[in-house]
């Protein structure tokens, strides 16, 4: 890595470094960045949200036949009432949505939970085994933020994938002999264990070796369970292997990626009619987990990438534009900015006009 003191100012006359800095600068807000998309994200004249989670387009509900892309993203928004007041929840995929992410292609569901539990009335375990088949739809497990997740004292479980009509087996396992070696917090192999998930992953089948059962352990933990999901958030706690429905409880995320088209960014934009990037300000992206493209709003931009006109991707007054923008001086002496291919840090004065 070279590093070279150089004027800010010169800096800034190359264009490279120009966007460099904007991205930079984007990564210095991070209150404002992270993009509180606004809540008129739907087609005009359809309801954007469901029980207060935002429903941006493409995604629509189900029962609006205008107001979605296409199947792949009917949400259902269900009512429950009680005691005379309706609350609304979104489902897709059968789950509760928990958010829909446009700028990442990423929804957040409600995990679904395989488990073995020694029942004491028949002292047999029941099994539950989770299996998702989305080989046939625009979306995969996203591979970055989701982990098989296996909590037990007696707990062997088998995961079946599938990438690409391939199948492929993997195992996870947690063991231990007396809940006073549980410790609350990272799942880090008592009680709790974890392992990846391939990329490219839209099959998966759970189940369990049942030679590990919780016949013999049953007096303080009844249940062993696998699931997939989004690791970085998930809190161990004791309680999950002690308390028959503790974990089933929580609405644990589960990270899907969807995708517009099974297609490449370059092969989409060549039919016009289909490519979905509808917006003026919008940008292609390939699918980080396989072959499939979404849009984006461009650098600068924020909105709704799949709609044309005043729904679509707008100047975001937030965002930094060339102009007079104040840098701290603590910030500037951090920047390394990539101009060409050099790295460079910079050592300047706070203002840049
Ligand atoms: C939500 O409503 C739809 C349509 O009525 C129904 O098919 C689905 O089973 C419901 N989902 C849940 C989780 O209640
Ligand atoms: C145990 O099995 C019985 C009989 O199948 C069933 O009725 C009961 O709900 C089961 N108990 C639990 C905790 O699942
Ligand atoms: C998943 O579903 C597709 C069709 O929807 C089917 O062809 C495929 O065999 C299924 N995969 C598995 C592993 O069951
Ligand atoms: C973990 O936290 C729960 C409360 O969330 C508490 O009931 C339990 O005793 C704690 N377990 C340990 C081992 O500290
Ligand atoms: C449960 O596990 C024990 C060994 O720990 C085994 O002897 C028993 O057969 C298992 N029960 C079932 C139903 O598989
Ligand atoms: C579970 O607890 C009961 C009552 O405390 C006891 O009789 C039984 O032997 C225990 N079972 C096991 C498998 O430890
Ligand atoms: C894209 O998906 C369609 C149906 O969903 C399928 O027939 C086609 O083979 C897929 N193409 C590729 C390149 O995977
Ligand atoms: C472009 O997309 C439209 C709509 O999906 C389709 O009917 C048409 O056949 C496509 N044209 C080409 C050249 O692939
Ligand atoms: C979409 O654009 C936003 C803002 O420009 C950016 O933060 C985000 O990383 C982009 N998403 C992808 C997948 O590139
Ligand atoms: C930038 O700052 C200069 C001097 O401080 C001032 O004259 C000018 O109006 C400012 N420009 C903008 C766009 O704020
Ligand atoms: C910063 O500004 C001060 C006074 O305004 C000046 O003396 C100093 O040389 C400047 N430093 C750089 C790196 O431009």
């Amino acid at each position: 890595m070279q590093e070279t003191k150089i004027n800010f100012l010169q800096a800034v006359h190359t264009a490279n470094t120009v966007v460099a800095l904007l991205h930079l600068l984007l990564l210095l807000v991070p209150s404002k960045t992270k993009a509180t998309e606004s809540s008129t994200m739907s087609r005009p004249g359809c309801p954007d949200n469901c029980g207060g989670i935002p429903i941006p387009y493409p995604f629509g509900f189900y029962d609006r036949p205008n107001c979605y892309l296409s199947d792949a993203f009917k949400i259902s928004c269900n009512a429950t009432t009680y005691s005379g007041k309706s609350t609304f929840t979104p489902y897709w995929l059968g789950r509760q949505v928990l958010d829909i992410s446009l700028s990442l292609g990423e929804a957040r569901l409600s995990t679904p939970i395989s488990s073995q539990c020694y029942n004491t009335t028949t002292k047999i375990n029941d099994y539950s085994r989770w299996k998702w088949n989305l080989t046939s739809l625009p979306y995969r497990f996203n591979h970055e933020k989701n982990k098989i997740v296996v909590i037990g004292c007696s707990t062997l479980a088998y995961v079946q994938y599938s990438i690409n009509q391939n199948t492929y087996w993997g195992a996870c396992g947690s063991w231990c002999y007396r809940s006073e070696t549980l410790t609350n917090g990272s799942c880090s192999g008592i009680g709790c264990s974890q392992t990846v998930i391939p990329k490219g992953t839209n099959y998966i089948l759970f189940s369990f070796e049942e030679k590990y059962n919780n016949s013999r352990i049953y007096n303080f933990s009844q249940c062993g369970y696998a699931m997939v999901m989004e690791a970085d958030t998930f809190t161990f706690k004791s309680d999950y292997i002690t308390t028959d429905d503790a974990l089933e409880r929580e609405n644990l995320p589960i990270v899907i990626d969807w995708f517009i088209d099974n297609t490449t960014c370059n092969n989409a934009w060549a039919n016009e009619s289909s490519y979905a990037c509808k917006s003026k300000n919008s940008e292609c992206v390939d699918s980080i987990s396989g072959l499939g493209y979404f849009c984006n709003c461009s650098r600068g931009y924020q909105g709704n990438p799949y709609l044309e006109g005043a729904g679509g991707c707008q100047v975001n007054n937030h965002a930094p534009t060339p102009g007079n923008v104040t840098i701290p001086k603590e910030d500037i002496a951090a920047l390394v900015l990539l101009a060409g291919n050099k790295k460079r840090r910079i050592h300047a004065n706070s203002t840049w006009q």
